[in-house]
């Protein structure tokens, strides 16, 4: 057992290691990783995946505390799916510029001039917003979300613009209204970054996060036969991972947040897995240092809150989005 004033730079990885799965027996907590968060973070959670799969994970466990190495928003998410758990996240001031361009009083008024249109949020919102909208969906089941909707009804899609435009694009509505929201992580993944990544790997594979701001482009670089259809796929990150596992590619362009490559390169070690922007690093996901888990684990810090109210409101469009599309990936 490591000493309680150890930090992690004071120790060896192993050290550190087994010191944060002693904690973790200690508090009965599971530790839930997003496919964003540092190597050392994803190695040593308990599960790692995407947003959908951690979701359905923190629903199911059966441990007393998750500790979410994530974002505020996903941290939110698990404590509304499950009020009983301690949730707590390593670092609180871990954002998300995607979900701070809505508030609820902006879904209310956006609402109002749409009525009788259904709200679908992705999972990117913080809870106050969630608790204004009628299902929740992820980057991996938000066409089997739409679907699930009535055709003939209107849809107001939010907050993200290019995922927005995925969806309507391989569920041909044109019902749907799309929030102008962007992460600037994936816009900054742009079309101009991948034509000329494109440019320079013609023979390379290419997935791409739908949140990208690039994610219209590569589809135009397919129409115009730049690239054949077969070596592009518009994935969550979940997606990517199963796609990996399966790929005989020489090479894969990944164009998404630069933590999704240790997972791929772990995955499939026959291909080369390089990022279209290597520049593509959510500073909030890195928060969550080796340093930052182990205090949260020794102290209990921070607990994620979200008033019974917001919570009670919000439940019925996260439970949606968790009972709606196929297995989503969360590993060991
Ligand atoms: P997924 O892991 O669901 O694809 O989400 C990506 C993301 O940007 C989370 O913030
Ligand atoms: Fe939010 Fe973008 Fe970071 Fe994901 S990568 S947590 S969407 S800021």
């Amino acid at each position: 057992m490591a000493s309680v004033t150890a930090t992690a730079d004071t120790m060896t990885r192993q050290e550190w290691a087994d010191e944060i799965r002693r904690l973790a027996k200690e508090r009965d907590a599971v530790i839930l990783a997003h496919n964003y968060q540092r190597p050392e973070i994803q190695d040593v959670a308990d599960h790692t995946g995407d947003s959908l799969a951690l979701s359905r994970l923190a629903a199911s466990v059966e441990a007393g505390t998750i500790v979410f190495c994530g974002v505020h928003f996903m941290a939110e998410t698990a404590k509304i799916l499950s009020p009983e758990k301690t949730v707590l996240l390593p670092e609180p001031e871990a954002g998300c510029s995607l979900a701070d361009t809505i508030t609820a009083e902006d879904v209310r008024a956006w609402r109002a001039e749409h009525p009788g249109a259904v709200v679908v949020a992705y999972v990117n919102t913080t809870a106050a917003v969630k608790a204004e909208t009628d299902i929740c969906c992820t980057s991996s089941n938000a066409a089997d979300v739409i679907r699930s909707i009535p055709e003939e009804t209107d849809i107001l899609f939010l907050p993200d613009q290019f995922l927005g435009a995925h969806v309507k694009r391989i569920t041909g509505r044109d019902n749907i209204h799309v929030w102008m929201g962007e992460c600037h992580v994936h816009a900054g993944i742009d079309g101009g970054t991948l034509r000329e990544r494109v440019a320079a790997e013609p023979d390379a594979e290419l997935y791409v996060h739908p949140e990208c701001g690039c994610a219209t482009s590569a589809l135009y670089l397919v129409g115009a036969g730049t690239v054949p259809e077969e070596r592009v796929r518009v994935l969550s990150t979940g997606g990517m991972l199963s796609a990996a596992e399966k790929s005989t590619a020489d090479k894969v362009l990944i164009a998404t947040e630069t933590g999704m490559l240790h997972q791929l390169r772990a995955a499939n070690p026959r291909t080369v897995f390089e990022p279209v922007n290597s520049r593509a690093e959510c500073h909030y996901m890195k928060m969550i240092t080796a340093d930052k888990l182990l205090n949260a684990l020794r102290n209990g810090t921070t607990e994620i809150t979200v008033s019974e109210e917001t919570a009670a409101k919000a439940r019925r469009s996260v439970e949606r989005m968790v009972e709606i599309g196929s297995p989503s990936r969360g590993g060991e």
